[in-house]
């Protein structure tokens, strides 16, 4: 099967698991795990946005990202804005494909096994609300199919 043939599969399986189920950690619990089965990745999860009751300045860089549903090894907890590939996609509210991460200035290595990255905003009222990362130990995993579909399932989670 092809990526695109696979995410093809995965998107209405994905579809019908989130949407019977308004709770954000359970959808991404199982997002994680369907994409992480399917595709084999070496890290698949996700980092919310913690803000302390400051909700209203989320955006403007105020808390940090904090580890939340994965599937894979155990991964740093905490990151700051602006940090890392997670927290440049937080900053920029863009995805940010790495074909090499350790091109990357500033990227925080939890694993040392990973060689390529995808990082997808995920979005509520014009604010990100948590970033979904996806880790590859081969080198150019990511391109713009994977961002296609990693964004419509970010569009899900919201
Ligand atoms: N490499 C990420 C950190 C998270 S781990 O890869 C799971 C980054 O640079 O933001």
């Amino acid at each position: 099967m092809t990526k695109q043939e696979t995410y093809h599969t995965l998107l209405p399986q994905i579809e019908s698991l989130v949407a019977g189920e308004t709770d954000a950690i359970a959808n991404m619990a199982n997002v994680a795990a369907a994409l992480h089965e399917a595709f084999g990745f070496w890290w698949t999860g996700f980092y919310i946005v913690r803000s302390e009751g400051v909700e209203e300045l989320r955006s403007e860089g105020v808390g940090e990202l904090v580890l939340g549903p994965f599937q894979g090894p155990i991964a740093c907890t905490r990151i700051p804005y602006g940090k890392g590939v997670c927290g440049t996609a937080w900053q920029r509210a863009q995805t940010v494909i790495v074909p090499n991460v350790h091109d990357f200035p500033g990227h925080i290595a939890c694993s040392s096994a990973s060689n390529s990255e995808i990082v997808v905003p995920i979005m509520r009222a014009g604010q990100v609300m948590a970033v979904l990362d996806i880790d590859s130990t081969d080198f150019n995993t990511f391109d713009e199919t994977d961002q296609l579909y990693l964004e419509k399932i970010a569009e899900m989670l919201k």
